[in-house]
């Protein structure tokens, strides 16, 4: 049994983790906090893809940049210490968590405003890479062309979908395709201004 006695605390939420699931959440991906504050209103409810330990997600119901949070991924163990995160922190009423290989678990009731998310960035394996598969590879984007085939349906009119990606590891004409077949078009592809070596893809719907 892990312990998950780790924490980082954002504005007042301890979120429990361990090294083995973080993927740069905690890191590079609090620039969303500042993205979101300078480009978005409050949001209604948020779903964090790919989530781990939930470190963007939580840090965004801390900074009150949303309602309501909606967080999946394909780990036990993430799902696990999420589930003590909400606990400990009594955010029952504000927190939906699933446990689901990418959107497979998630019923089609949960309707999300915006969506964000750090996932897998590279798309072979990397002999040098130290973490585990699970957190970098998403093999030839199989993971990412399935959100983007599924996530529509999830989508409020008027939601966004703005994802983390790894300019080392992709470009926007990576997934530009499998983003545009699916009734979405790319808005912009800002820096990640505290890391930048990452970059956001921002989509909307296209009709
Ligand atoms: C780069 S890590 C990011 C973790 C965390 N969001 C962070 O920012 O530190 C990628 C995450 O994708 C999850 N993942 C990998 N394959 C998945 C799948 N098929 N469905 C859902 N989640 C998946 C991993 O378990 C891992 O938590």
């Amino acid at each position: 049994m892990v312990q998950l006695t780790d924490y980082v605390e954002f504005e007042g939420i301890k979120v429990y983790y361990t090294k083995e699931l973080d993927g740069g959440g905690a890191a590079f991906g609090q620039d969303y906090i500042d993205f979101i504050r300078r480009n978005f209103p409050p949001q209604e409810r948020i779903f964090e893809w790919c989530s781990g330990p939930g470190f963007i997600g939580f840090s965004l119901l801390a900074h009150g940049l949303c309602k309501t949070l909606c967080l999946a991924d394909i780990n036990p163990l993430a799902i696990q210490a999420c589930s003590k995160t909400v606990r400990l922190n009594s955010l029952e009423s504000k927190v939906t968590l699933y446990l689901s290989d990418n959107l497979k678990k998630i019923p089609s009731s949960e309707k999300w405003s915006l969506v964000v998310g750090n996932p897998p960035h590279f798309s072979r394996v990397c002999t040098k890479k130290r973490s585990p598969e699970i957190i970098f590879l998403d093999k030839d984007w199989a993971l990412h062309r399935r959100f983007y085939k599924d996530v529509g349906k999830y989508l409020e009119q008027d939601g966004t979908l703005l994802i983390q990606e790894n300019s080392l590891r992709s470009s926007v004409e990576s997934f530009r395709e499998m983003i545009e077949l699916n009734g979405l078009s790319i808005v912009d592809t800002p820096i990640c201004k505290l890391d930048p070596r990452y970059y956001y893809i921002r989509a909307v719907r296209s009709e």
